[in-house]
């Protein structure tokens, strides 16, 4: 026998001719619409062969378990292709032009797909046997699938709601509300009973511009009687918070949809919408715990993915009050992945097996509802006009939008009051250059200069994957560090010890410095709008920005995530400004040691700035608790846990060890020289 060609082993003219809009060939811009709209169904008709092929074999008990995890491994991956696919066609067919070929292929409707339907079979006949005798490995992967099949159908469903609005489907159903309610557990399977024909069945004119119809929330609105479950939550921001919160709210509403403003990658990078994200970020030992407890195993992932992980101040050379601090002093461990590694391991873990939707290039514009009752949002595609506004309905609208978050906009456009806003801002600015180098001397891994009141300059020098040390530099607001190569490098000098000048004259650049200056302390009382924020949920930096040199921003967001989390334990959800006090109390320690320090800093301005003679008093005590940091264990181990985030402030004043050191011992003077272990 001839060995067959490549078109004639695929059969490509069979499956290329197959193709045939039911547009005029003449009017070729809508036909080619069509033809898009016909492709991803046959396409997905094919995936989907595959996966029942997949769920077939295991059904028929032919698997063992590597086969098993094998197979349903592969359906997943199909399914989530099929999602892709629908995505595809959101963001690519036009609404106007669907609206008029929809028409022609009259009462047709993806309900009839017999494929579907022993999908939607299959699945759960699996998925309902899956605690009963199957191993927990087994049943988690049939989780993954169940996730999958309900990301496509969610997915499918805002499809249904862009492209319909309320419009009646094809099918004869009421279109998006049927399939709402399917998802909500309605029944599969069969074909629904045709509604009454409403005034606008399909006849009705396409509408060839101005804003789309609502979009359909996936459920209906929330019954009012059952305060255990968020119908449909709303995250506004995609990136560590946004996502760490989505997670946690998954597990108490039928449907949370992200709305992110960039696209995401496949691999790590740095994105347009975090633009803090070229800098060095720290992960304290309390983000890593909360971390751990929210997604375990992700710090082993993190781990083999290249991530440092370093002992404080065991393997760096911490210079504070003047000193460097004894590394025999006591240690606590903290992380050093890039930014952009954390990020993409959070999301990858926080996306995968959820029922969490992701929309990417979609940027929120503004709140629905009135002040006091907050009802989703509004949205567009990104760069495109107004003409793509949409309204998306929710039951809890989470802004994790990140420092330059515009809610106290978006409230008072409403007639609403946004929040009193605290600021302690000391102008510090940044520059941050990524260097290959061979390790500083005496088994150090990195430096951090802590800058304070008599001591303006500021370093952290710190390894990260990939064989790369991160540098940041830092200064007053009339002195930022230079971010041209030569003038970074020479700022360095200006440090109170010459070690990071020498060892970076050995470095060699691999990027070009790159400046940071919005590094003011900045929090919003959102959690002081009582019911005027009902529906509104304010997280991460949109909430409490913090000065960076203290490190502490993304551990904040995991321990808000895990208090949130804590929150929500009771069963019953509670209404949103308890849960918005509960994440303002996880984020309180951060704020004041970071305004705490910031304060006394000249040229420190800003409503919250401490000012006063008891003010004074403290920041005079502090000082002498600084001073002791390098020579004592006692006070160098309280003080790093509160840096840490681990304990909060108030026990370097209540803590009897630390008080007694502070107050009646003079402060132990450590050697010049960097620190050896
Ligand atoms: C220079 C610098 C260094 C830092 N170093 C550290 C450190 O060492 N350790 C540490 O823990 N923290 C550090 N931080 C703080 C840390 O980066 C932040 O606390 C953290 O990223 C906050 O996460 P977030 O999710 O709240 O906001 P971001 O990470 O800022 O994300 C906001 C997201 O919202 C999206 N978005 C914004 N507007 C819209 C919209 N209208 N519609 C849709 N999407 C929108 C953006 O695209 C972005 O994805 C540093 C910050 C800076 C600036
Ligand atoms: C413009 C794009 C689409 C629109 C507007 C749309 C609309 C609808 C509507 C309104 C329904 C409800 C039944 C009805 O009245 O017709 C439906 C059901 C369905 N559609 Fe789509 N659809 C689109 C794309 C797709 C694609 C690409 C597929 C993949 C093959 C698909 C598969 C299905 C399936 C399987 C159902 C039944 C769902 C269930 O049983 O819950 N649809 N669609």
């Amino acid at each position: 026998m001839p060995h067959p060609t490549y078109a004639s082993y695929l059969r490509l003219d069979e499956l290329l001719s197959s193709q045939q809009p039911l547009t005029p060939p003449e009017q070729r811009d809508l036909s080619d619409s069509e033809r898009l709209f016909i492709v991803v169904h046959q396409a997905s008709e094919i995936l989907l062969s595959q996966v029942l092929v997949d769920l077939g074999h295991i059904d028929a008990g032919r698997c063992g378990r590597s086969c098993f995890t094998h197979r349903v491994d592969r359906a997943v991956r199909l399914v989530d292709a099929l999602t892709g696919q629908l995505t595809l066609l959101r963001r690519t067919l036009r609404r106007e032009d669907f609206l008029r070929f929809r028409d022609r292929f009259g009462t047709a409707s993806g309900l009839e797909s017999e494929q579907f339907k022993e999908l939607f079979l299959r699945v759960r006949r699996l998925t309902r046997h899956a605690g009963g005798g199957r191993p927990p490995e087994e049943a988690r992967h049939l989780g993954e699938l169940d996730d999958a099949v309900r990301r496509w159908r969610s997915t499918h469903l805002e499809l249904v709601g862009h492209m319909l609005g309320d419009l009646p489907g094809t099918g004869e159903t009421s279109g998006g509300r049927f399939l709402a309610a399917r998802l909500d557990g309605g029944p599969a399977g069969e074909r629904p009973a045709a509604p009454p024909p409403g005034p606008d069945r399909g006849d009705t004119p396409a509408p060839r511009s101005g804003p789309a119809a609502p979009v359909p929330s996936a459920s209906p609105a929330p019954s009012p009687g059952d305060p255990n479950r968020l119908r449909h939550v709303v995250v506004v921001g995609g990136s560590v918070a946004g996502l760490l919160t989505a997670h946690v709210l998954a597990d108490h509403a039928e449907r949370v949809t992200v709305l992110e403003r960039d696209h995401y990658e496949d691999a790590p990078g740095p994105r347009a919408g975090v633009p803090q994200s070229r800098h060095t970020h720290v992960l304290l030992t309390s983000g890593m715990n909360a971390l751990d407890e929210l997604l375990p195993g992700l710090l082993t992932e993190l781990t083999e993915a290249g991530a440092p992980r370093l002992a404080v101040p065991g393997d760096l050379g911490v210079w504070q009050a003047g000193q460097w601090i004894s590394r025999r002093n006591p240690s606590a461990p903290i992380m050093t992945p890039s930014r952009p590694l954390l990020e993409h391991r959070v999301r990858r873990r926080v996306l995968a097996g959820s029922r969490i939707d992701v929309r990417t290039g979609t940027e929120v514009t503004g709140l629905l509802g009135r002040p006091g009752h907050i009802t989703g949002v509004v949205v567009r595609d990104r760069g495109a006009g107004h003409h793509t506004r949409q309204d998306l309905t929710a039951d809890l609208v989470v802004d994790a939008t990140g420092r330059a978050g515009r809610t106290p906009q978006w409230l008072a456009e409403l007639g609403g009051r946004p929040p009193a806003e605290e600021v302690v801002d000391t102008g510090r600015a940044y520059a941050t250059c990524v260097f290959h180098a061979d390790d500083p001397a005496g088994d150090l891994r990195g430096f951090y200069i802590v800058p304070d009141a008599g001591q303006p300059f500021g370093a952290i020098v710190l390894p990260a994957e990939g064989d790369r040390w991160l540098v940041t530099l830092s200064g007053p607001r009339d002195q930022a560090p230079p971010t041209d190569p030569e003038g970074f490098a020479d700022f360095a000098d200006r440090l109170p010890h010459p070690a990071v000048h020498k060892w970076l004259s050995t470095a060699r650049p691999v990027t070009r410095p790159v400046g940071y200056r919005h590094t003011a302390n900045r929090r919003r009382r959102y959690d002081r709008l009582g019911r005027d924020g009902t529906g509104l949920l304010v997280v991460g930096d949109a909430l409490c920005a913090l000065n960076p040199v203290y490190g502490q921003g993304l551990s904040v967001a995991a321990l808000s995530a895990v208090a949130l989390r804590k929150e929500l334990a009771g069963g019953r959800v509670p209404p949103a400004h308890a849960l918005q006090r509960a994440v303002l109390r996880s984020s309180r320690p951060a704020w004041d040691v970071a305004t705490g320090a910031d304060s006394p800093m000249p040229g420190a301005t800003g409503n919250a700035v401490r000012s006063g003679p008891v003010a004074r008093l403290l920041d005079r005590y502090l000082a002498r608790v600084r001073d002791r940091v390098p020579g004592d264990p006692v006070v160098c181990t309280a003080n790093r846990d509160v840096l840490f985030l681990l304990t909060p402030p108030r026990t370097l004043l209540t803590s009897p060890r630390v008080l007694r050191r502070a107050l009646l011992t003079t402060a132990v003077p450590t050697p010049r020289d960097l620190p050896t272990p």
